[in-house]
């Protein structure tokens, strides 16, 4: 599995973290950046980052800004992301389960480590459930044509 994370100033310390807990996974990391706590604009880290996962150069995307909202908000501009941003374990299982999400992001201000570690285990283990769900996820991406 191959997954490319990316963060703004606010996530860069969950960023880290979280980069170190898939590598421990074996899991293939392509760090988007940013790569310090120098204030940067969130917008230019999670557009490149949902581009490359669209275009399929990564299974999914993880992305980390203070709430994860802006960078929920500028993923799900590009075509072919289904972003959600998750605060807790049910959420996360939901969101690949019942909404095929694609990239996940997470707030670095909002979660503590351990629970953000939680989320994303849960969201990578579980699996598109299909079926009705399906359906409504298909009304979202022939909208989206
Ligand atoms: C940066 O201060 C903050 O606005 C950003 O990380 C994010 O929370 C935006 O949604």
């Amino acid at each position: 599995m191959k997954i490319a994370i990316g963060s703004d100033h606010a996530g860069f310390e969950l960023k880290e973290t979280i980069k170190t807990f898939l590598k421990e996974k074996g899991i293939e990391v392509i760090d988007f950046g940013t790569y310090s706590e120098e204030r940067v604009d969130y917008p230019d880290y999670a557009i490149p980052l949902a581009e490359s996962v669209a275009n399929g150069e990564e299974d999914f995307g993880i992305l980390i800004c203070g709430t994860g909202i802006g960078m929920s908000i500028a993923a799900n501009k590009v075509k072919g992301i289904r972003a959600s941003l998750c605060s807790d374990v049910y959420s996360a299982h939901s969101a690949r389960e019942h909404n095929n999400a694609n990239v996940l992001c997470l707030g670095g201000r909002v979660l503590g480590k351990e629970l953000a570690k939680e989320i994303v285990d849960k969201w990578l283990s579980s699996s598109f459930l299909g079926g009705r769900h399906k359906r409504r996820v298909d009304k979202i991406m022939n909208y989206e044509k």
